[in-house]
């Protein structure tokens, strides 16, 4: 299976930046902080947080940056902000994927960046915005969709699919050929078996081991997955 080409998109640059190449940061929150040090570890200069008004800024940035806020309307000025450059860096996987779409429509640019201390196989195919942090290893012929994040230590096996804006969070193991949706959750840890497909707006559980496909907007936990049953749920009134 392969990507839509919606999800792919323009692919982002894999290559390291120039010693001056500047980026911004989307976001000011805890993922802010991390996406800082990946910048940092893959060579770019941050010029600016930049964030939605009245965000909260919950973490102390230990770059002296300048945080610019831009209300929705405003456009977003590549000279007031100092690049045209941006990394993504806002947790919620719906609001990274959908501010990444409307910067690339506005010109600027998304580079996938990758952690000097992961392994990227040369046949994967990275799309604009997405992140592979410390330790990760993404094998051979894998796709990643825009926006998409391969946290810390997470492992996708060959030929395994990513859709836009999905995470797969820290040491979570994809096993080959396995499809996962756009903007789904697989939680810490969870390991996903060989050619199952967990779909688009999923969320597997920390620590799940999932040996069945997974429908869109489901929600799974535990080993084996099953779905979780909630009290009250399918009660009638
Ligand atoms: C699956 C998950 C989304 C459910 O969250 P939630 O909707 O808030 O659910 P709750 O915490 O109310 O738990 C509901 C039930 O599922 C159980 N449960 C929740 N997560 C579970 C998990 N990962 N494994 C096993 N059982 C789990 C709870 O114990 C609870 O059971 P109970 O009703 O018998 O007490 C969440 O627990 C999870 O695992 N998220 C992934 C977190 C993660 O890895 N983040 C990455 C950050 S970098």
């Amino acid at each position: 299976m392969n990507l839509p080409l919606d999800d792919i998109w323009r692919l982002g640059m894999t290559t390291d930046p120039d010693p001056k190449s500047t980026i911004a940061i989307l976001g000011c929150g805890a993922q802010a902080a991390v996406v800082e040090e990946l910048c940092l570890a893959c060579g770019y200069s941050i010029v600016a947080f930049v964030v939605e008004e009245g965000f909260p800024r919950s973490f102390a940035l230990s770059h002296d940056a300048r945080v610019i806020e831009v209300g929705g309307q405003i456009c977003l000025d590549p000279t007031a902000i100092g690049t045209s450059r941006f990394a993504l860096a806002i947790g919620n996987n719906d609001a990274r994927l959908r501010w990444g779409e409307r910067l690339a429509h506005r010109g600027f640019e998304l580079p996938a960046l990758v952690h000097p201390q992961s392994f990227v196989s040369p046949s994967a195919t990275l799309a604009q915005g997405t992140c592979i942090g410390v330790g990760a290893i993404v094998q051979t012929c894998v796709q990643i969709g825009m926006a998409a994040l391969v946290n810390s230590g997470a492992i996708i096996e060959h030929h395994g699919v990513i859709g836009a804006g999905s995470h797969i969070a820290p040491g979570a193991i994809l096993a080959g050929h396995v499809n996962v949706g756009r903007c789904t959750l697989i939680g810490a840890g969870a390991v996903i078996r060989d050619r199952i497909t967990v779909g688009s707006g999923a969320t597997v559980g920390a620590g799940a081991v999932v040996t069945r496909d997974v429908g869109n907007g489901c929600v799974v936990v535990g080993v084996p997955a099953k779905p979780i049953i909630r009290e009250n749920e399918g009660d009638d009134e």
